[in-house]
């Protein structure tokens, strides 16, 4: 069912995953829209990427952790924010699902370990699906809401569940678990003519540190399989909101009928469109009416008028030339809600202006 406005995203919803391209508000309004639902009663943590160093400190994000924290505001309902740390991340998943204290050291200890989890392209969108995840499953919370990064590549983290679980599925990784299955030594291992090749080409000590780690991993990937399954089940289900934030700029839209595109791909469509800081409007007319306007106070001698009419023809100008750049995306997105948040006239860094911008961003009903 469509909804309303975004009172009811944040009143209904178990996760709001806001994204778009960069600098186009997606931290500014994840946090308006925890604050709003906090305010509303909710139970809200905010997963939030690399915010601005005066609403990190707004949000007492100041130390980095990889636990939420309070936010210290008065609301019926409680905030909770925090800064993803993909390898931390990476290391709880790995403690949890070790058989024992010996198999999670073999992992954590292992340099290929270290490498991937901290290097390999996809870990860190997988990692981000896992923490969700988590808190999702955190009796704490009731919603989470999701800050994502300005890259294309934030959307990755839809589909890097379905990826682990290819890749231990894949024969490359079945053959290098191998040899521990048939109590193989990995020296033994290391000597097989292919492998030796590889030896030579990545260096001997990195394919001993590559095959140690996969037999280390052996007998936890089922545990991998069943939580990664879990995670993308969640990611592609009703609990699961997508909201695209963007802005009047040509390139803007660009990337969010790009987002939109990609959602509705992998089968999470968008639920609510973003368009914030826009060129406030004022009054009806149109631009042309303002030069009307101008030239007529120019006739009667009023010059100040005039002056003021043409500013405001200008202000119009713009406004219109926004609504034509914004239209293919209000065309790519026809059964979502679309709210629009004027530009405001100073930088939104505390929380009494998320608060202020939350107000209007939940009360707004849909336009288009
Ligand atoms: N409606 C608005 N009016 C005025 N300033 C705004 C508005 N929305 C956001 N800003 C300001 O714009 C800047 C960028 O916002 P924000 O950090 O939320 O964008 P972002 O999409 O998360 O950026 P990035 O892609 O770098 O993560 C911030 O300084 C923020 O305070
Ligand atoms: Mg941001």
């Amino acid at each position: 069912m469509s909804k309303k406005n975004f009172r009811d995203v944040i009143s209904t919803s178990r996760i709001v995953v806001c994204c778009g391209s960069g600098g186009v508000g997606k931290t500014t309004t994840a946090a308006a829209l925890a604050m709003q639902a906090a305010e509303i009663g909710r139970r809200v943590v905010l997963i939030t990427i690399d915010p601005a160093k005066r609403l990190a400190d707004a949000l007492g994000l100041s130390d980095l952790s990889n636990e939420p924290s309070r936010v210290q505001h008065e609301c019926s309902g409680e905030l909770w924010a925090m800064m993803l740390d993909a390898r931390a991340t990476f290391d709880e998943v790995i403690r949890q699902q070790s058989r024992n204290k010996q198999q999670e050291q073999a992992i954590l200890t292992n340099p290929f370990y270290s490498n991937i989890a901290s290097r390999l392209s996809g870990s860190q969108e997988y990692m981000a699906a896992e923490k969700l995840y988590e808190l999702f499953n955190d009796d704490r919370f009731d919603l989470v809401i999701v800050d994502t990064p300005p890259t294309r590549e934030a959307l990755d983290f839809l589909e890097a569940p379905q990826k682990l679980m290819n890749f231990l599925d894949h024969r490359v990784y079945r053959w290098l678990v191998m040899p521990a299955r048939g109590g193989l030594r990995v020296l033994n291992f290391a000597a097989q003519p292919i492998l030796k090749t590889i030896g030579r080409v990545i260096g001997a000590d990195v394919l001993a540190d590559a095959i140690n780690f996969f037999q280390a991993f052996e007998g936890i990937e089922e545990g991998f399989r069943q939580r990664a399954l879990a995670v993308q089940t969640l990611l592609k289900s009703q609990d699961s909101k997508y909201v695209v934030v963007a802005s009047a700029h040509h390139d803007t839209v660009q990337e969010a009928i790009f987002f939109t595109d990609e959602l509705a791909r992998v089968g999470t469509p968008v639920t609510g469109l973003i368009i914030n800081r826009l060129q406030p409007k004022f009054g009806k007319g149109s631009a042309s009416a303002s030069i009307t306007a101008a030239r007529k106070a120019d006739k009667e001698g009023d010059t100040e008028l005039a002056a003021l009419h043409r500013n405001m023809a200008h202000l119009r100008h713009i406004m219109q030339a926004e609504e034509a750049t914004l239209k293919p995306l209000l065309d790519a997105v026809r059964s979502a809600l679309v709210v629009k948040l004027d530009q405001r006239a100073q930088d939104i860094h505390d929380l009494h202006a998320i608060a202020d911008l939350g107000r209007d961003l939940v009360a707004a009903t849909a336009t288009r």
